[in-house]
């Protein structure tokens, strides 16, 4: 039988938990033993005005249901993310995981976009996520111990109409996380991605009710929770979760085609007759399709093409033009 995957004595902070997916969360890690941060600012969708009710009616159903303290705090992730910290710190003298969530929509056509909708969409999501784990990076590094989940979304990863905003801060948030994971790994900080789909205020007004009730919230927690366990070596990684299906998403390179390295063969014709090979997503015998997951997997790619003899001849994928 699989061991119980428990959060006693842990120290969990989730922005935005006084609804939707944050709220969830909130009750499972809390269900499991941990001491959680209920964040939320209380306020729209598009994160006008404020009400600490929604962080506080959280905080009193966790203590009702598990007998176990939480805390609330109403502060924006743009404002004051050290102060959410600083709450889990004051009331619970660590801090051992951040999940990143709070979140708002400002959506318009890329067309009429004003310029407040893109910068206040890109303020929370990603500076958020920024300010928040940057205050607790150091607690992180001190103990040799943190997980950081950070919420991308499907338009962030393929993009979506009237969501540049959103897209941009979604998207940003996976270069931010690649490069976190790398920085905390040699401390046992490990940094993940999701993307999930659920039934949300978020989403109620967009999705079909048939579709809905089958994107029950809690069918996002389980990884969640998997991903900040201490037992847990998951890093870097980015997951898409919906409806019960969990995956794994990663980058891949084509097999791709390597030109000949002398001057004449660098020209937007050569590009135009080798189209299909730069395309090309099948194994070819001196050049596989790859999953790069770190710089130096691209400079794999240009070393390569360097050691190439000027003349090479075609054998497979290189190239004399
Ligand atoms: P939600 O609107 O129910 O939850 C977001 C929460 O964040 C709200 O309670 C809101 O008050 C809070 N919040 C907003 N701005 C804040 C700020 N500046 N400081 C602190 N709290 C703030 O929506 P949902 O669906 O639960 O979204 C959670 C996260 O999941 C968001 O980051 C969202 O972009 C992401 N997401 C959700 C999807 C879905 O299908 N529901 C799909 C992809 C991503």
């Amino acid at each position: 039988m699989t061991e119980d995957l428990s959060f006693k004595n842990r120290v969990v902070v989730i922005t935005g938990a006084g609804g939707g997916l944050g709220r969830v969360y909130a009750l499972e890690f809390a269900k499991r033993g941990a001491n959680v941060v209920v964040n939320d600012l209380g306020g729209s969708l598009g994160g006008q005005g404020h009400n600490a009710r929604a962080a506080d009616v959280v905080v009193a159903e966790i203590k009702d249901r598990f007998k176990i303290e939480a805390a609330a705090n109403y502060d924006s992730v743009t404002d004051n993310a050290a102060g959410i910290v600083q709450t889990a710190i004051d009331r619970f003298g660590r801090v051992d995981v951040i999940i990143n969530n709070a979140g708002i929509l400002r959506d318009s056509s890329f067309a009429k976009m004003q310029d407040a909708a893109f910068e206040s969409v890109v303020d929370v999501h990603l500076n958020g996520a920024y300010k928040l784990s940057k205050a607790a990076w150091p607690y992180f590094r001190r103990q040799n111990f943190g997980r950081v989940v950070n919420t991308c979304s499907p338009a962030g990863l393929y993009g979506n109409f009237g969501q540049a905003n959103y897209s941009a801060a979604k998207m940003g948030l996976v270069g931010f996380s690649e490069t976190l994971a790398k920085e905390g790994y040699k401390n046992n900080i490990n940094v993940n991605c999701i993307v999930p789909l659920a039934r949300s205020r978020m989403t109620e007004s967009i999705i079909p009710p048939h579709i809905l009730k089958n994107l029950a919230p809690e069918k996002i927690a389980p990884m969640v929770l998997y991903l900040c366990h201490e037992s847990t070596k998951v890093t870097n990684s980015i997951f898409e979760l919906a409806a019960g299906f969990y995956s794994q998403i990663r980058w891949e390179r084509s097999s791709g085609q390597i030109f000949n390295p002398s001057p004449e063969s660098f020209t937007a014709e050569a590009i135009l007759d080798k189209w299909s090979s730069i395309v090309d997503y099948t194994d070819k015998p001196f050049n596989k399709v790859s999953h790069p997951i770190q710089l130096s997997d691209y400079n794999a790619l240009i070393a390569k093409a360097r050691q190439l003899p000027a003349n090479s001849q075609g054998s497979g994928r290189i190239e004399s033009l």
